[in-house]
């Protein structure tokens, strides 16, 4: 089995990269038993250690690309099985031309890679872009947001890389927002998840732990369930009671789950 490398992207700051990242690790390696790497290619902002309590790693990814460590001593195992390529919190310019090649090179190992991009239009993303098979775009639900994501559906579209779908983060459900329906219209992507602002995710940053850890029970924490199903091909089956008893007065699924349902077909 060759690992899958998939990358989050937006070019615009503070969206929920690295959040996801964290938490579709967390579950995929946890829950589903997936052999799991997350890479942190933010070389310039990283944080995803962060989210695993990892601040000053021995070695990192930016050792590897100066050539000073194999990769393979710059990679972490979390006690739930998820291995963790961190990257400096003290971070200085490296050379990028060979992070594609040591990334592939890791798939033999894995059966999924997760990539946590940069935000900005840079060397760095573009790096990134360059090492991926396929990408979800993330995007809070405002115009400034969106524009960055339409900037980057550009990027993509031009080198050709599949955009798998689009995920809306920190929705609030105000009637300011943009709506699903004008981020689709206007992006031309599937929306995949809609995750709320949630204070849990906020708070699990505090503990340095991934939500998905903390609170596998949380309302955001299963709608990465689904999207982490959808990625390997199976259905996530939320029992919550609250879920149970809202089956029984819901018709049909809901416009994410459609869309998840064709992200996965597209793969199975
Ligand atoms: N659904 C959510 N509800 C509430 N807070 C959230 C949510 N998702 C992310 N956050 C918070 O928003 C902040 C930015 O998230 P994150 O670091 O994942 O964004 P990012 O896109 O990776 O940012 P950067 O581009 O700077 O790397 C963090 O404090 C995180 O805890
Ligand atoms: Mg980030």
């Amino acid at each position: 089995m060759h690992a899958r490398i998939i990358g989050f992207f937006s070019f615009k700051g503070g969206v929920g990269k690295t959040t996801t990242v964290a938490n579709l690790g967390a579950i995929l390696a946890r829950d589903f038993g997936k052999r799991t790497l997350v890479v942190d290619a933010n070389l310039s902002g990283p944080t995803l250690g962060l989210h695993f309590g990892f601040a000053h790693p021995d070695y990192t990814l930016h050792d590897v690309l100066e050539g000073k460590v194999s990769i393979h001593k710059a990679i972490y195992e979390h006690p739930t099985g998820l291995h963790l390529l961190p990257a400096s919190l003290l971070s200085r310019r490296v050379a990028l031309h060979k992070f594609k090649q040591y990334l592939h090179e890791l798939r033999p190992y894995y059966d999924i890679i997760l990539v946590d991009a940069p935000p900005t239009v840079s060397e760095e993303s573009i790096a990134a872009l360059n090492s991926v098979d396929e990408l979800f775009l993330i995007t809070t639900p405002d115009y400034v947001a969106l524009s960055s994501t339409l900037q980057a559906v550009q990027v993509a579209r031009e080198k050709k890389i599949r955009i798998s779908g689009l995920i809306m983060n920190k929705v609030r459900g105000k009637n300011y927002e943009l709506s699903f329906d004008v981020l689709e219209r206007d992006t031309k992507l599937p929306v995949v998840s809609v995750l709320y602002d949630d204070e849990t995710i906020l708070a699990s940053l505090n503990k340095a732990q991934p939500a998905a850890f903390l609170k596998p029970r949380n309302d955001t924490v299963v709608e990465y369930k689904k999207l982490a199903a959808a990625l390997i091909g199976e259905h996530y089956h939320d029992s919550r009671v609250g879920n149970w008893l809202g089956s029984l007065f819901r018709k049909g699924l809901s416009r994410d789950e459609v869309n998840r349902a064709i992200v996965m077909e597209s793969h199975y």
